[in-house]
């Protein structure tokens, strides 16, 4: 490909789009019995199905070719190097350090990170066990049951995911519960059931001045308090941070606060210590299988061939979709009920990372950045949304995630499971045609008003694009090398869009004006006015609350 910008390159794969858009998939896979073959490629034992995909064969080739031109491997060579590709911040990107499984230095800044990293792992190994095996108890020598974890975003969603996903590796009698929200029912919600005698918190921030976590922290402690003395506090609380200072403000115990470090991003971090209360409530022996199989998935994303490569397959693919064929939206649906918090922990991670409008050198981007990402488990959407993605107006990639395996032996239970998800991207790709329809309703006996009046409602439009993963089961080692998969997909893309995804600027203007509003929303007098949408809100709030 030509040096003629990345503009210009969109605009080249658009010749494969005019070739490419009025094509069936249907037809294709008529044409092509090797289609699967030949769109299909594996990581260990996930299997990514991409043929039922708007492709061929010169499309993709094309979309190899701009990831070159990018320069995706050597941006993913400089990441690995511990560059501080996250130029905003001017820090490096080096969660894959945290599960980095071999004997070589890993270096940030030229010091070796993996003596740290790994006396981390130690420290959580140590604390997790003497926790589980009741060694350390609450400060009336009860065994704790309950871990709460207090965070939220990057602190939150990919503990909450992981320990839901990991429930078949769980103990009944430890259970873990999650607080984020700074609505108070969250945290009352959760209290309400729990016996401070036998509850722990994680207070979990990576710089642990988050307000919505340190009000929830500074609750929990009030309510723990109450129960149990001041003096209790220390027993029942443990934090995790890379702002040790504030940790130990707060009143926790220095052999209770488990570092990490500004080169792991929040919504990277759940390999860190911020996966403190998933090897609480799984082990670490499991935690730890989960850190291996996203090393597995970083060893292929760093080795394999670009036309093997998940990440860079489904990066493309995404891209494809966004800047070429203009589909704002992408869904990801987990056909795995553990996987429930899988889309929503995909938003933070996708969203927050690539939902950028200018790039690198902090000019505006001239092309789409990051879709909007959502999902639901199946089977559960297809009662409920996927009416649109079949019918609707908007064309929605989807990716479906289905284990060949279930955790528990319940037949016909997983075999219908996997019927649907089969079903539902076959259907998406074949659509039903007017004749179909008619030759259908024909031999259901309608006459020929009934069937003229009920085809067009029938037709469903097929050549909707999907992804497949297929795996033997969900164990912490898929699990882990899922969301690496992931992981890998958002950095392929923001390379493509030349932005950072790795800062996150714009969560930071709602969280000024929510401070700044603060004392007007407590009544305090004398507030510097704002807007009339605001002030009416503000009036009509108090006058509610009178
Ligand atoms: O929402 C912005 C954000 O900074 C996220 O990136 C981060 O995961 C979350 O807030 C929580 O931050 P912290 O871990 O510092 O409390």
């Amino acid at each position: 490909m030509a040096k003629t910008g990345r503009r210009a390159s969109f605009a080249g794969l658009e010749k494969h789009l005019r070739r490419l858009q009025d094509k069936p998939m249907r037809e294709m896979f008529d044409a092509d019995h090797g289609r699967f073959e030949r769109f299909s490629a594996k990581a260990g034992d996930i299997l990514l199905d991409y043929s039922k995909n708007r492709i061929d064969e010169e499309a993709m080739a094309a979309l190899f070719e701009f990831a070159r031109y990018v320069e995706v491997e050597a941006r993913r060579d400089a990441m690995w190097a511990g560059e501080p590709i996250n130029i905003t911040e001017d820090r490096s990107v080096m969660h894959m350090a945290l599960r980095y499984q071999g004997n070589k230095p890993v270096t940030v800044g030229g010091e070796d990170v993996m003596p740290a990293v790994r006396e981390t792992l130690e420290n959580i190994k140590t604390f997790t066990d003497q926790v589980r095996d009741g060694t350390i108890r609450g400060h009336t020598n009860e065994q704790f049951t309950d871990i709460v974890n207090i965070g939220i975003g990057g602190s939150d969603l990919g503990p909450v995911m992981v320990t839901l996903a990991l429930e078949p590796y769980t103990r009944p009698d430890l259970r873990a519960h999650y607080v984020s929200n700074v609505d108070g029912a969250h945290m009352h919600d959760t209290l309400k059931r729990l016996d401070p005698a036998k509850t722990l918190f994680v207070v979990a921030s990576k710089t642990f001045t988050t307000d919505e976590t340190m009000t929830n922290a500074n609750s929990a402690r009030a309510w723990l308090a109450e129960a149990l003395g001041e003096p209790a506090v220390t027993d029942h609380f443990a934090a995790v941070s890379t702002n040790l200072e504030g940790c130990r403000d707060f009143g926790i115990k220095s052999d209770r606060i488990f570092g990490f470090w500004d080169w792991v991003g929040g919504r990277y971090s759940v390999w860190s210590a911020i996966g403190l209360p998933v090897a609480l409530a799984v082990g670490f022996d499991t935690f730890e299988k989960f850190l291996k199989g996203a090393a597995e998935m970083d060893e292929h994303f760093l080795t394999a061939p670009l036309e093997q490569n998940l990440p860079v397959i489904m990066g493309l693919l995404g891209v494809w979709y966004r800047n070429i064929w203009e589909f704002s939206t992408h869904a990801v649906l987990p056909y795995d009920q553990r996987l429930s918090r899988f889309p929503a922990y995909l938003q933070q991670q996708d969203m927050e990372s690539n939902g950028k409008g200018v790039t690198l050198s902090g000019k505006r981007v001239k092309w789409s950045t990051g879709p909007i990402v959502w999902g639901e488990p199946g089977t559960n959407g297809q009662h409920a949304f996927y009416q649109l993605i079949h019918q609707g107006t908007d064309v929605i990639p989807c990716d479906f995630l289905i284990a060949a395996r279930p955790h528990e032996s319940m037949p016909p239970h997983h075999e219908k499971l996997v019927a649907n998800v089969l079903a539902q991207s076959e259907a998406l790709m074949l659509g039903k045609t007017e004749e179909e329809v008619v030759a259908e309703l024909e031999k259901q006996g309608l006459d020929a008003k009934a069937i003229e009046e009920l085809t067009p409602h029938k037709v469903f439009p097929g050549n909707r694009p999907s992804n497949t993963l297929m795996y033997a089961q969900l164990t912490p080692e898929t699990l882990g090398a899922i969301v690496a998969l992931y992981e890998h997909k958002v950095f392929v893309q923001g390379t493509i869009w030349n932005i950072n995804s790795y800062d996150q600027w714009g969560v930071e203007l709602g969280k000024q004006l929510a401070k700044a509003l603060l004392p007007a929303v407590e009544g305090q007098g004398d507030q510097p006015p704002h807007d009339s949408s605001t002030e009416g809100l503000l009036r009509y709030y108090h006058d509610l609350r009178k």
